[in-house]
C-alpha cells in the first residue's frame, strides 16, 4: 500500500528539504512513499527554455505554456497516462480536506501540478488534468507549498507511516472534531497544572474528558464542522449542556452588533 507522486514544476528548489526530515522521510525509508520532482522547464524547447507567455486578449501577468507541461505530463507517465490522476493545483480546485487526503490516499500514484503566476493555459486542463485542488481560501504565488501541504497530509494516512498506528485515526478531523488539548511532564508548569483527571489513571474518565474537551473546542472553534462530525447520543447530550450554559452566560466578547454605531 505504497504511494508515488510525481511532482511537477519550475520551481523544484523550493522542495529541497521538505521531505528530508521527520514523518515523510521516515515514510519514504520505509518504502511507503516515494517522491520524484520534475522540472518543467526540462521539457520546454528552443534556446531559452521559455515556458510562460503573455495571456491572450492582454491584462497583466504571466501564463505557463501549454506544450512544456503537456510534454511533461506524457514524458513523466508514459504508459500510464490515463490511469493516474493528474492533480492541478489552483486557487480555483476542490477544497482539500481530510476527507479529500483519504481519498487521495487510496491511489498508488499521484501527479501534482504546481501551476505558477497567473495559471496554467486552460487547454493543459482541458486535455490532461483530472482533478483539481486548493489547500484554502487565500492566494498563494504557486502550487508548491500547497503539493507539499498534500503529500504530507496523504502520506501520513498511508498504513504504517506513523509509528503508532491508532494516531492518524485518532487525528484532530479524523472524525471531524478537534483536538483535545494534550499535556506533558511536568505536572505544574509556571503555576499552570495537568488536569487532574489525566493523572487520575482512570482510563474510562480519561477517554470522556478528552472527548468532552473535543466536543467544547469544535463548538467553540469550528462550530461548522459539528454537521458533518460522527457524534453519539452522549456527544449531543453535552453539546445541549454546553449551549444552556452559553444562554446562562452572556458572552463578554463584543459581537458585531454592539460595534455598530446606530
Ligand atoms: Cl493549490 N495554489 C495557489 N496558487 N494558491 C492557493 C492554492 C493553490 N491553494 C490555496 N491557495
Amino acid at each position: 500500500m505504497a504511494i508515488h507522486f510525481d511532482i511537477l514544476t519550475l520551481f523544484p528548489g523550493l522542495f529541497a528539504g521538505v521531505f528530508d526530515e521527520s514523518m515523510v522521510k521516515r515514510a519514504r525509508e520505509a518504502g511507503l512513499a516515494t517522491i520524484a520532482l520534475h522540472n518543467i522547464r526540462d521539457y520546454a524547447t528552443g534556446r531559452h527554455r521559455i515556458t510562460d507567455d503573455t495571456p491572450y486578449g492582454g491584462g497583466g501577468g504571466m501564463v505557463i505554456k501549454p506544450e512544456p507541461v503537456a510534454a511533461a505530463v506524457e514524458a513523466v507517465l508514459g504508459e500510464a497516462l490515463g490511469t493516474v490522476p493528474v492533480v492541478l493545483l489552483t486557487p480555483q480546485g476542490r477544497l482539500f480536506n481530510h476527507q479529500v487526503a483519504r481519498e487521495l490516499s487510496r491511489q498508488r500514484r499521484l501527479l501534482l501540478l504546481c501551476g505558477r503566476y497567473e495559471g496554467v493555459d486552460e487547454r493543459v486542463r482541458e486535455l490532461l488534468v483530472t482533478d483539481e485542488i486548493s489547500i484554502g481560501d487565500y492566494v498563494l504565488s504557486g502550487g508548491e507549498v500547497a503539493a507539499m501541504a498534500i503529500i504530507e497530509a496523504v502520506t501520513r494516512l498511508i498504513p504504517g507511516a506513523l509509528g503508532d498506528p491508532g494516531a492518524a485515526f485518532e487525528d484532530s478531523h479524523a472524525e471531524g472534531l478537534l483536538e483535545y488539548p494534550h499535556y506533558t511532564r511536568p505536572t505544574v508548569f509556571r503555576g499552570y497544572a495537568v488536569p487532574e483527571v489525566l493523572l487520575s489513571g482512570n482510563h474510562a474518565e480519561i477517554v470522556r474528558w478528552r472527548r468532552r474537551q473535543a466536543l467544547r473546542r469544535t463548538w467553540q472553534r469550528r462550530p461548522d464542522l459539528l454537521d458533518q462530525a460522527r457524534l453519539s447520543a452522549e456527544d449531543l447530550a453535552y453539546l445541549r449542556e454546553l449551549e444552556k450554559e452559553n444562554q446562562s452566560t452572556p458572552s463578554q466578547v463584543a459581537t458585531p452588533d454592539d460595534l455598530c454605531y446606530t
